[in-house]
């Protein structure tokens, strides 16, 4: 996602953790303002980019399979390399953010780690391998040149929301947050947290892997990719896609929550 999709996740978590997860997530990351989560969601996006932070780039996707829309799905042993991949870095960074042996830095580091890769692994082309998650498929979107991969990660969500400012994410986080509690998603969101284990992290990340590629066969790529090499995506085609991708941001924030009371108490309130 880009920063609105990021800092959305973010806020929906804060709105979900218990008190205490609170407390202990502001002291790791040494912030007690009203956006501690959000304010840290986009810091693992520009740590890839720089020399030292290279050797993440491979952690915010995993290459799944690649012949949409006939075959969807995630194989751990065949898609995720020995150098990593977002299941193997969400297992090592929510143990790391564990640890009493590492330093505070880094313990900080692991902690906007977990919460940037669970926002990512909900994205359906961060779960998928053709042209690089969509990164190579060249599409039109309101009358411009892009990529596939972009418009799922900022276009589509910018268009919904007006913008993509922090403030234009906290106000989506309190929509989507109505949804959760007492609107759309009441009645699944419960069930959102199946499967959930944060002593078999690798598991937990495959549910939310696996069930997020789907959307590639039935919502990104449905008729192939020559269908979204064809016109305009801003008007049909966005229609078709922001129902999922709310609802998305809503399962990454919602889960986020669940997954950070589970770390830092060992038990959640939710579900
Ligand atoms: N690079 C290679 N595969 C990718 C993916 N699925 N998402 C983002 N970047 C990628
Ligand atoms: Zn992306
Ligand atoms: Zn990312």
């Amino acid at each position: 996602w880009g920063y609105l999709g990021h800092e959305t996740v973010a806020f929906i978590a804060q709105n979900f953790v218990s008190q205490e997860t609170s407390t202990w997530a502001q002291g790791i990351l040494g912030d007690d303002g009203t956006s501690y989560l959000a304010s840290v969601a986009t810091w693992a996006d520009s740590y890839r980019y720089t020399d030292e932070g290279e050797f993440t780039a491979g952690f915010h996707y995993i290459d799944a399979n690649d012949d949409p829309p006939d075959t969807c799905n995630v194989d751990l042993e065949r898609d995720c390399p020995e150098e990593g991949c977002i299941v193997s870095a969400i297992a090592n960074y929510t143990s790391r953010v564990q640890s009493t042996t590492i330093s505070s830095t880094e313990v900080q580091k692991a902690l906007k780690w977990v919460i940037h890769f669970l926002g990512d692994i909900h994205q359906p082309l961060h779960d998928e391998a053709l042209e690089a998650g969509g990164n190579g498929i060249d599409v039109t979107y309101d009358g411009e040149a892009t990529n596939l991969h972009h418009i799922w990660d900022s276009d589509m969500p910018e268009q919904l929301v007006g913008g993509s400012s922090l403030s234009d994410a906290q106000t989506w986080a309190e929509n989507l947050t109505t949804e959760i509690k007492s609107g759309s998603y009441a009645s699944s969101a419960p069930s959102w947290l199946d499967g959930m284990d944060v002593d078999d992290v690798e598991s937990s990340a495959m549910v939310w892997a696996t069930e997020t590629n789907k959307f590639v066969c039935s919502t990104v790529m449905p008729g192939g990719r020559e269908a979204v090499e064809t016109g305009d995506l801003s008007g049909d085609y966005y229609e078709s896609s922001i129902g999922v991708i709310e609802e998305r941001i809503a399962r990454a924030g919602y889960r986020l929550a669940a997954w950070l009371d589970l770390i830092a108490t060992g038990e959640t309130t939710l579900g």
